[in-house]
């Protein structure tokens, strides 16, 4: 049984506000993702999917020049994983999710991209490595996935959609 659904989060002001700001539809896009790698890789698709929803709602600057990304400065001063993963925690416990859930999805958002990681040898534990590799399949040339947007009716259903296959998944397998 699930403590917080996805629309729950969905519909905060929080997830509005942040989530929006980074791309509602990539947020979107990055957990069906998501729910397909969990399957793959035997982790709770619960989980990844608020993750994956989750990931970017620490964006806080876009590092732009001429109205183009500049990654350099991005790569340089880019904090947005630590940010996103205290954001989504505290959201999460305010809604009433599990705390180990909490936790868990807390740190596959720190860890989606390599901008905050130190160089060197790290291993993804099997959720990070999904929620990483979900961002990597919902993204377009240029950054342009954080600027593609549906209207509101196609979110909610997309959103109730997969609230409907997470419930279905783990009525027939049992997640820790
Ligand atoms: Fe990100
Ligand atoms: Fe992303």
């Amino acid at each position: 049984m699930r403590q917080v659904t996805l629309k729950e989060i969905y519909e905060h002001p929080i997830a509005e506000k942040f989530v929006r700001r980074s791309g509602m539809a990539h947020a979107i896009s990055v957990s069906y993702h998501a729910f397909k790698l969990a399957k793959e890789y035997n982790v709770n698709p619960d989980w990844a999917v608020k993750a994956g929803f989750l990931h970017d709602i620490g964006h806080y600057d876009w590092y732009k020049r001429n109205g183009q990304w500049d990654y350099g400065k991005y790569k340089e001063f880019d904090i947005h994983p630590i940010k996103g993963a205290e954001r989504a925690h505290k959201l999460l416990v305010r809604l009433g999710e599990n705390k180990l859930a909490a936790k868990a999805i807390a740190r596959a958002i720190l860890f989606h991209t390599d901008s905050i990681l130190p160089d060197g040898a790290y291993e993804l534990d099997p959720l990070q490595k999904v929620v990483h590799l979900a961002d990597e399949q919902g993204k377009l040339p240029g950054h342009s996935h954080h600027y593609v947007t549906w209207d509101r009716k196609k979110e909610l259903r997309l959103i109730e959609e997969l609230d409907q296959k997470i419930d279905s998944y783990i009525g027939r397998v049992k997640m820790n």
